[in-house]
């Protein structure tokens, strides 16, 4: 079709512009747009960008410098997301071809906006950081049909000196838990049987209409009928309190697992970094979730080469992961990010101490992971069939903990679907993954 409007649409970045990218999807769909699968077939080419770190940040613009010459064919390009929130018109200055920039909090203005650029005009949707208001919409055009997002807070208030997102995504504002309970159940209804309710720092929810704490939230959502599996993330420590635990306690369909981003194990770091806690404060957290009557899995993120880190504190940092016994980790070197006030922080630490740092603590984690993830073997494990690796004959599965655990079946038993919920012994342990074989 000649007239017709076809997307190309690539995300970069966390699970919220992940699940932003569905509520973009669906609004361009209600918009008369079709969905393509490449650059070549599109009429509007969109990048749902990332800028937590400068390499994230990067890659939208070397995108947008390989496609440039198709400006010519008459496509249109639109930058979405932290970048476009960061940059904001001096986009247009980097990539004269772009015509639409536009970020999150802009997004229910998106219909008008991508009438003006379809007729030839440049179109911008930033926020002044003063909004309120959450994007509520009924076009989510989820990719997974049995697990799914739903935001329950928007924007983030905290300003850890490192960190980009207060200014890319705005002031931090929770939906009612009546909207998240209603879209809860309807996803329920529609077949899915896992959530994930995500927030920059979901402990900080606050319901506008005072009905619920965060905790309670979660212990609702986990009854609904249909629903096995809730998940949340991201937590902060400073407002992680002893009641979710409770909560996951008291109702079986809350995962055990816990996201908890440490960053440094140096309270002097910490304090560098305003993140509120110290490290004993962070380990009171810890032992609660380690008193838990079902065993949580503990993740986190860390941060690596903040300004003035000495060896020290970084050794701070391994006794930690030693002392808590993460089950995974994701780190990071130190990247100075625009407005933040850790980028004028004197003492930066050279980029080749900061990767030899990193290349440290990630060969330290990996012991520890493959010590703890032994104590899996031998056990019978719940999982979420998510897929098949054909090349392998394994069936992909996913336990509560959000571990993958890689299975066969024994011959002659039917497959099991995705999205179906099967038992799983395991055989063997890897730093990473599990390995096992369906029961029954
Ligand atoms: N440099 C490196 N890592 C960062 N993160 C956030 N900001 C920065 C930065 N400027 C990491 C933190 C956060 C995760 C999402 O990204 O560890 O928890
Ligand atoms: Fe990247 Fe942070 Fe924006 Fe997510 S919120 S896309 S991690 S900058």
């Amino acid at each position: 079709m000649a007239n017709e409007k076809t997307f190309y649409l690539e995300t970069f970045g966390c699970q919220m512009n992940v699940h932003d990218s569905e509520k973009v999807v669906g609004t361009l769909i209600s918009q008369g747009y079709r969905q393509v699968e490449s650059v070549e077939e599109a009429g509007l080419v969109l990048y749902n960008t990332c800028s937590i770190r400068d390499k994230a940040e990067q890659k939208v613009f070397h995108r947008l410098a390989d496609f440039r010459k198709l400006e010519r064919q008459g496509k249109k390009f639109g930058v979405l997301g932290c970048v476009a929130q960061q940059e904001g018109e001096r986009i247009f200055a980097r990539a004269p071809h772009v015509s639409l920039v536009c970020g999150s909090a802009s997004y229910r203005n998106l219909p008008q906006m991508l009438v003006e650029v379809e007729a030839g005009k440049r179109s911008t949707g930033l926020d002044d950081r003063q909004t309120t208001e959450t994007f509520e919409t009924e076009f989510t055009a989820r990719s997974n049909p049995h697990r799914g997002y739903i935001t329950i807070t928007e924007g983030c208030d905290k300003f850890c000196a490192y960190c980009v997102v207060p200014y890319t995504r705005g002031r931090e504002r929770s939906r009612t838990s009546d909207a998240i309970l209603a879209e809860a159940r309807h996803m329920a209804d529609s077949g899915y049987t896992e959530v994930q309710l995500l927030g920059q720092n979901v402990n900080s929810y606050r319901d506008p209409l005072r009905k619920k704490t965060f905790s309670e939230l979660l212990a609702s959502v986990g009854q609904v009928p249909g629903l096995k599996r809730v998940r949340f993330t991201t937590s902060h420590p400073i407002d992680f309190t002893r009641d979710i635990v409770d909560a996951i306690d008291a109702v079986p369909t809350l995962c055990d697992h816990v996201h908890l981003p440490v960053q440094s194990g140096s309270s002097r770091v910490l304090e560098a970094m305003q993140r509120e806690y110290t490290r004993e404060d962070y380990l009171e957290r810890i032992a609660w979730i380690k008193a838990a009557r079902r065993e949580i899995s503990i993740t986190t993120d860390i941060i690596v080469g903040f300004p003035g880190e000495t060896e020290a504190e970084f050794e701070e940092t391994l006794s930690l992961l030693d002392e808590v016994g993460y089950d995974g980790t994701f780190s990071f070197k130190y990247s100075p990010r625009p407005n933040t006030p850790a980028q004028t922080m004197a003492d930066s630490i050279p980029e080749e101490e900061k990767a030899r740092r990193l290349a440290v603590l990630q060969e330290h984690q990996k012991q520890i992971q493959t010590r703890l993830s032994k104590r899996h073997t031998g056990q019978t494990i719940e999982v979420m069939v998510e897929g098949k690796n054909r090349a392998r004959e394994q069936l992909i599965g996913r336990t509560s903990q959000n571990k993958p655990l890689n299975f066969t079946v024994t011959a002659g038993n039917p497959e099991p679907l995705p999205g179906s919920y099967v038992r799983v012994h395991v055989s063997a342990s890897f730093p990473n993954s599990l390995l096992g074989e369906m029961v029954g």
